[in-house]
């Protein structure tokens, strides 16, 4: 939990959520990764350094051996459930590092993860597979402004998430400060067409044979869904089923699946989309999306008939699932 991303805070209250939620039936350990990168385990310093030693020191950058009641390493826990957004976190190098020390966790794997944060080849990826997008271009730092588009565009760094960085651009005179802002937090960056359709989200889950959840309509009382629509109170609501025709359902959900098919994804996903008329458009799909109790990831699948607690038993066990159907293979 926690992190290095702007995302640090949302983390906080995803963690949290699962924490009080498992507590009664598993054993939990929180690993706590600081704004620089330091990660904590609780009571995890060597008991040789002093007791005022031990409430300041944090355990430097990779889990260390610790105290008794505590896993010593990694590999001492059954599984990991990384509840980590944006980079550093969602990007598959938190999962690489759980790859090298053998131990299960939840959700998306290496590729998965760095695939799905980066908008630009996520959706190359889909386009090849005849899934569609919203159409965009890609800028790396430094090269010459260009765009088909016609305004509003949206502007965005490719791998970042909870709107940190995007901007909606009005006329080509907001074009040059909505770069910088982008730029300020990626080298690549995306300019999209503006989509004139309703928000709608779809949940998914599952391993080799993925479930999605029910649809909902992301409504906000702001121009578009920022960060401040996302997380301050009363800044969006959940419409569940969104007011859409019974075939666009099908659709978002037909579309969910094959996304985080196609991105490889595993254990869980929130794939965004825009609905406009009759057309169904993939914005973007977050692997591990934000997860409190109330988040629009466990609301969808509630509504669906899986309650929280419920759900994250089966991420758990998909967990394990796949932990034990890689080690199957010779490498
Ligand atoms: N092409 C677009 N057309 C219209 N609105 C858009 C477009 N792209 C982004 N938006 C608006 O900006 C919001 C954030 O965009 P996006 O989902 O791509 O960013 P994010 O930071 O990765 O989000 P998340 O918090 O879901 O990870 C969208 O929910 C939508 O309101
Ligand atoms: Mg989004």
């Amino acid at each position: 939990m926690g992190g290095r991303s702007s995302e640090h805070d949302i983390s906080l209250a995803s963690a949290n959520s699962v924490i009080e939620t498992l507590r009664d039936r598993y054993d939990t350990v929180s690993v706590e990764i600081d704004r620089e990168g330091r990660w904590a385990l609780p009571a995890a310093v060597p008991p040789a350094l002093g007791a005022s030693e031990r409430s300041r020191k944090p355990v430097e950058t990779l889990p260390v051996p610790a105290e008794s009641s505590v896993p010593a390493t990694l590999a001492d826990v059954d599984v990991v459930f990384p509840v980590l957004h944006g980079p550093f976190g969602e990007d598959g190098t938190v999962q690489g590092l759980l790859e090298l020390a053998g131990v299960p966790y939840v959700g998306a794997g290496v590729l998965a993860s760095a695939l799905c944060m980066d908008k630009d080849v996520f959706k190359a990826v889909l386009r090849d597979r005849g899934i569609p997008v919203t159409q965009s271009v890609t800028l790396r730092d430094g090269d010459p402004v260009e765009h088909p588009f016609s305004y509003p565009v949206f502007v965005k760094p490719a791998r970042l998430g909870s709107s940190v960085g995007i901007s909606k651009v009005h006329d080509e005179d907001e074009l040059g400060a909505a770069l910088e802002l982008a730029f300020r937090h990626d080298e690549k960056v995306l300019i999209e067409e503006f989509v004139d359709g309703l928000e709608v989200e779809c949940g998914v889950l599952g391993n080799r044979d993925p479930i999605a959840s029910l649809p909902g309509q992301i409504v906000v009382h702001a121009e578009w869904y920022d960060f401040s629509a996302k997380y301050d109170e009363g800044g969006m609501e959940l419409i569940v089923p969104p007011p859409i025709s019974t075939e666009a359902v099908e659709e978002v959900r037909r579309l969910a699946v094959e996304a985080f098919v196609a991105g490889e994804c595993e254990g869980m996903a929130r794939v965004d989309f825009f609905v406009r008329g009759d057309e169904v458009l993939v914005n973007e799909l977050n692997t591990i999306p934000g997860f409190t109790s109330t988040s629009v990831y466990a609301k969808l699948f509630a509504e669906s008939g899986i309650p929280y607690s419920e759900l994250l038993d089966r991420l758990i066990a998909l967990a394990l699932e796949r932990h034990e159907r890689q080690r199957r293979y010779a490498y």
